[in-house]
């Protein structure tokens, strides 16, 4: 067997083995196979899509390329992930509160991919905050406070790290076998029991279609059934980013500020839905709404704000930039979006159709993919794999889809450490924003 042959055979759609995935993932685990060959083999199934059978043969091979963790001292531990978006503070949020609410999280998370953002990416602009510590650490912390969120540093599913990186660099993110191998791989290497899935689809997200989600759904699912987790999904729209703030130390900021109750509705609704489910799947209560009254209750008194301070302080971060956000640098630049010229166009628009409404002006799309793009663009994710990221950078949208828009609105800020970048930043952004 040879890693030529398994490409030639996925490049003419064939269907691999088991055996020939297992080859694959060990010895690209290994070194033993080179990262442009790694690269070929991944178009090729990007192109050409698994079966059923060979996405589970993957997932498996994956989740055994390392260690799997045994979190069984920990009693039920409810795991979440999202299949990506742009703005998606949800983790940061999401998780203090329901460690808050009795339940052990211990959570690895991801980096950013392709346009979309990652909880470590985020974490890690919070000072001081540690995102690689022991296996040890990490289930000694959530024996302590209830809470632990880590990158993928154990030797857990150290094949998804690698394909993960070459993915992001080589335009391969948006597939369903990728995605579905990429994510359960972690989370049955993890060792959660029971997990929740947000399966994000639209403009923001890796699946442009809710039937495409759906189909990632169901293959989660049916894939968590036979490695024995619990699988519950719940498709998100992700046609705008969730949220105001794009942009790692920008998104930490609103995450806090949610925690302190100034939460956006879209953002909320999010982290209901999956709360109220991971809270049902702890045993914590099969009345959903009920379960989000009592998440709402500990956002109120602030409980779960401290969670995630003592979370921060735990992992060796600075609480004080949690206490007082201003602290964060911010980025050089820092420049408003204003779109009279587009309002004027409208304006003259209907004067020269002789309409005599005096309508608003409305924002009618902000494509999330091209947000998270134009946050790449200011540094904010990475283009090459080893790319570093820079912090303070990204977008605040002051207005969304629906929104009312008058003359001299600022719609929005860029915040860029890059003066050219800044100016066509905000060039670009003004052609993201459509109006009606
Ligand atoms: N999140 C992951 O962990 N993997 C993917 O492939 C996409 C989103």
């Amino acid at each position: 067997m040879n890693i030529q042959e398994i490409i030639a055979k996925k490049r003419d759609e064939k269907e691999l083995t088991k055996e020939e995935i297992n080859f694959f993932i060990n010895e690209y685990t290994h070194g033993n196979i080179a990262d442009y060959q790694a690269s070929a083999l991944i178009m090729a199934i990007y192109l050409n899509g698994m079966s059923k059978e060979e996405t589970l043969n993957l997932t498996t091979a994956m989740a055994n390329s390392g260690d799997i963790l045994d979190l069984s001292e920990l009693g039920v531990v409810v795991d979440k992930h999202s299949t990506g978006g742009v703005g998606d503070k949800v983790t940061l949020i999401l998780m203090p509160v329901i460690a808050s609410l009795g339940v052990p999280v211990a959570k690895m998370s991801g980096r950013g991919l392709g346009y979309t953002g990652g909880t470590i990416d985020k974490l890690e602009s919070i000072p001081g905050y540690m995102v690689n510590i022991s296996e040890e650490e990490f289930i000694q912390n959530v024996k302590k406070i209830g809470i632990s969120l880590i990158g993928q540093t154990m030797n857990l599913a150290p094949a998804d790290k690698k394909i993960y990186a070459l993915r992001d660099a080589t335009s391969t993110t948006e597939s369903i076998p990728l995605i579905a191998s990429s994510i359960m791989s972690k989370k049955i290497a993890s060792g959660a029991n029971k997990i929740v899935l947000d399966v994000t689809y639209g403009r923001g997200a890796f699946m442009k279609t809710k039937e495409k989600a759906k189909k990632l759904a169901d293959e989660m699912v049916e894939i968590g059934k036979l490695a024995g987790r619990e699988t519950v999904t719940i498709l998100t729209p992700m046609e705008e980013p969730l949220g105001r703030n794009i942009g790692n130390t920008l998104e930490v900021i609103e995450a806090v500020e949610a925690l302190k109750g100034n939460i956006q509705d879209d953002v909320k609704e999010v982290i209901l839905d999956l709360g109220s489910n991971m809270l049902k799947l702890a045993g914590k209560g099969n009345d959903l709404e009920e379960n989000k009254r009592k998440m709402l209750e500990n956002i109120q008194n602030r409980k779960a704000l401290e969670k995630f301070k003592e979370l921060v302080q735990n992992q060796g971060g600075d609480i004080s930039y949690i206490e007082d956000t201003n602290k964060f640098e911010k980025a050089k630049y820092i420049l408003p979006v204003i779109l009279d010229k587009k309002i004027e166009e409208i304006t003259r628009q209907r004067e020269t159709n002789k309409e005599t409404t005096k309508q608003e002006v409305i924002v009618k799309q902000l494509k999330a993919e091209e947000i998270g793009k134009l946050s790449v663009f200011l540094g904010g994710g990475r283009i090459g794999k080893e790319d570093k990221i820079d912090p303070a950078v990204g977008i605040v949208l002051n207005k969304k889809i629906g929104d009312k828009i008058n003359k001299g609105d600022i719609v929005a800020y860029i915040h860029a450490n890059d003066k050219d970048k800044a100016e066509e930043a905000v060039r670009r952004l003004k052609e993201i924003y459509v109006l009606a």
